[in-house]
């Protein structure tokens, strides 16, 4: 799933860059559909692993989203997302962020529902395979943790 989109003021902070939070809603809405688009079943949104933003986009450019499904499990799936800042004039491209965002399917009963099983076939799936099973051997570190205490 491939979007683009250009960085108006009304989402920059006063530096003139986007807020990391607009990157973040992006990911997340352009993650969903590719999720849904691939297991055909409504999604939500599980976790994150930590985003880092490497270079900021600055308002007026191009903000391009590339989300993939990378990784499955058998109700959860792991999306990958690029993020580029693209000067329209010039045509140069930075890296704003990658990062990888986890989905579970929601069948008719509002439980988890199995999503199919991705098909890994080129090198750059596999590689993307790989690091999505270490985004999810994380989660599951941090899952056995002690769960939160709310205050
Ligand atoms: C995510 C959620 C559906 C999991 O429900 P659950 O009853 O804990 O489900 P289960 O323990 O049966 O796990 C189902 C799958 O979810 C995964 N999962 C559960 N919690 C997770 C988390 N925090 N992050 C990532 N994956 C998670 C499990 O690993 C499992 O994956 P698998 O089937 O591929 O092995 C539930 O916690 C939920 O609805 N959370 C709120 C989601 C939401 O509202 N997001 C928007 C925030 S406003």
């Amino acid at each position: 799933m491939i979007s683009v989109h250009t960085a108006f003021p009304n989402m920059a902070n006063p530096l003139g860059t986007l807020f990391g939070g607009h990157v973040l809603e992006l990911m997340d809405m352009g993650a969903a559909v590719a999720s849904q688009r691939f297991c055909r079943n409504a999604v939500v949104t599980a976790s994150t692993e930590p985003i880092d933003f490497r270079n900021p986009i600055h308002v007026g450019e191009i903000i391009e989203l590339k989300c993939r499904v990378a990784w499955t499990g058998r109700t959860s799936m792991i999306v990958r997302c690029e993020v580029h800042g693209e000067n329209p004039l010039t045509g140069e491209r930075r890296l704003c962020t990658i990062g990888h965002l986890n989905f579970v399917a929601i069948g008719d009963d509002g439980r988890p529902t199995p999503v199919p099983q991705l098909k890994v076939e080129t090198e750059m799936e596999h590689r993307h395979w790989e690091t999505g099973q270490r985004v999810r051997d994380d989660l599951e570190r941090r899952r056995s943790r002690k769960a939160y205490e709310p205050t």
